[in-house]
């Protein structure tokens, strides 16, 4: 029902690095994890880019809106000096490149699919098929293979759908801040095989009633060594966490 990774860097490297780089990802690695959760969306020229906020400002320097400039622009603006000087040189990494050095590195990824206001389905449909060319030789082959392609995960539906449509292939994954009363029809609408949700908002009740349904059961962002034990206890397959010092790959 769930046969990806279990315990996932937030954002790469969770709050130890700056989120959605590079050196996240290295950070992410240097704690032994080899499955991480990051932000897509798409640059004015449609090309895909690892981000989290559709504005600049407050990860990488600069103003306006990630829609405003194209991807080789944003690739060379500072997405590191705000968390720290040292790391200045840090870019916006292009999805397909960071993608790629994740695979290299047998790094399993959760693609959260993160459009800006106006852009669902380009994104979905974008982040889909990229992946999809990435991996046909993995998502050709069996279960064992399968399982090494990413996940795909969106608070948007209409992204999802779009998704679903020029990629079907590819693992989709509903994402939720709190589930909504209508959370299994759009998981199936969507074919998911999963619901990701905020643990926040989380009860037992309905940790097990997305389980009795089928799917995997995936929280975000889960930070405390105690409330994680909880979760798992509860029947949660998996989480992420941006607590990476506290809460490691073997955690249990
Ligand atoms: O994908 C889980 C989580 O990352 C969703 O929220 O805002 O951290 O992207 P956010
Ligand atoms: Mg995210």
């Amino acid at each position: 029902m769930w046969p990806y990774p279990r315990i996932l860097a937030h954002r790469g490297g969770g709050t130890l690095a700056p989120e959605n780089t590079y050196a996240g990802l290295r950070r992410g690695m240097e704690a032994g994890f080899r499955a991480i959760e990051f932000d897509v969306m798409l640059a004015r020229d449609g090309v895909p880019v690892v981000m989290h906020d559709p504005v600049l400002g407050r990860t990488v320097k600069g103003s306006g809106q990630v829609s405003d400039y194209d991807a080789d622009e944003l690739a060379a603006m500072d997405a590191g000096s705000w968390f720290a000087a040292a790391h200045r040189d840090e870019t916006v990494p292009l999805f397909v490149e960071f993608a790629g050095m994740c695979k290299a590195q047998g790094v399993w990824m959760n693609v959260e699919i993160k459009p800006a206001p106006g852009f669902e389905r380009a994104t979905g449909a974008t982040v889909a098929r990229t992946v999809a060319a990435m991996f046909a030789a993995e998502l050709a082959g069996d279960l064992e293979a399968r399982r090494r392609a990413p996940l795909l995960s969106s608070f948007s539906q209409e992204a999802l759908e779009a998704a679903m449509e020029a990629a079907p292939g590819v693992a989709r994954a509903c994402l939720f801040e709190r589930l909504a009363p209508d959370w299994e029809r759009r998981a199936c609408a969507v074919e998911a095989v999963a619901v990701h949700t905020s643990h926040r908002h989380l009860t037992l009740e309905l940790a097990r009633a997305v389980k009795a349904a089928g799917f995997g059961l995936f929280c975000y962002t889960v930070n405390d060594p105690a409330r994680a034990r909880e979760l798992l206890d509860w029947g949660v397959d998996a989480f992420c966490t941006d607590r990476i010092d506290l809460i490691g790959p073997d955690f249990r």
